[in-house]
């Protein structure tokens, strides 16, 4: 059973109904309840949960990749996978929600052990693009201080 967190929830439910592009970094302790939190608040909205393992990237990449895939967008048609991390980051913008496409990634320290190049990425994407669309992507992880770096 789920309890309190009200405070954490409302904030994340008004930034969900902005009219903005809302990028967000959930970092705290271990075992304080980050992950159950976001469950907790995207379990009535359509959206992307991806927990990150700890893998070689290309997996991450296959493995991610594969979670967009499923959600019917319009690269499924001809993809199996997408080549690289700016090509499956871009392609948030496709997701067929009525709503805010929402994408959390949890775990997210674990995405860039093994490619330190994708906070690039991601920024550089959200500059050029993201920053302008229905978006809401959070990322997660209790070792985020190489982000705030
Ligand atoms: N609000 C809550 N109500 C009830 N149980 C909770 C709540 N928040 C967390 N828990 C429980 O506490 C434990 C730790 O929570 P959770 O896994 O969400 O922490 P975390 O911050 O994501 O940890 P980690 O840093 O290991 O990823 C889990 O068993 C979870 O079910
Ligand atoms: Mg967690």
């Amino acid at each position: 059973m789920f309890i309190g967190r009200e405070q954490e929830l409302n904030f994340l439910n008004s930034r969900y109904h902005s009219k903005n592009a809302e990028l967000i970094f959930l970092y705290g302790r271990y075992r304080i309840g980050k992950t159950e939190t976001l469950h907790e608040f995207c379990k009535d909205k359509e959206h992307i949960f991806y927990s990150c393992q700890e893998c070689p990237d290309n997996i991450q990449l296959r493995n991610f990749s594969q979670s967009l895939l499923k959600e019917n967008i319009k690269a499924s048609q001809y993809l199996s996978t997408f080549h690289d991390w700016k090509q499956v980051l871009s392609s948030i913008i496709e997701l067929p929600y009525k709503e805010k496409k929402l994408i959390i990634i949890d775990e997210f320290p674990y995405m860039c052990k093994n490619n330190k190049s994708i906070p690039s990425i991601l920024q550089n994407l959200w500059d050029t693009t993201l920053k302008n669309e229905n978006v809401m992507i959070i990322l997660c992880g209790s070792a985020m201080s190489f982000i705030e770096k």
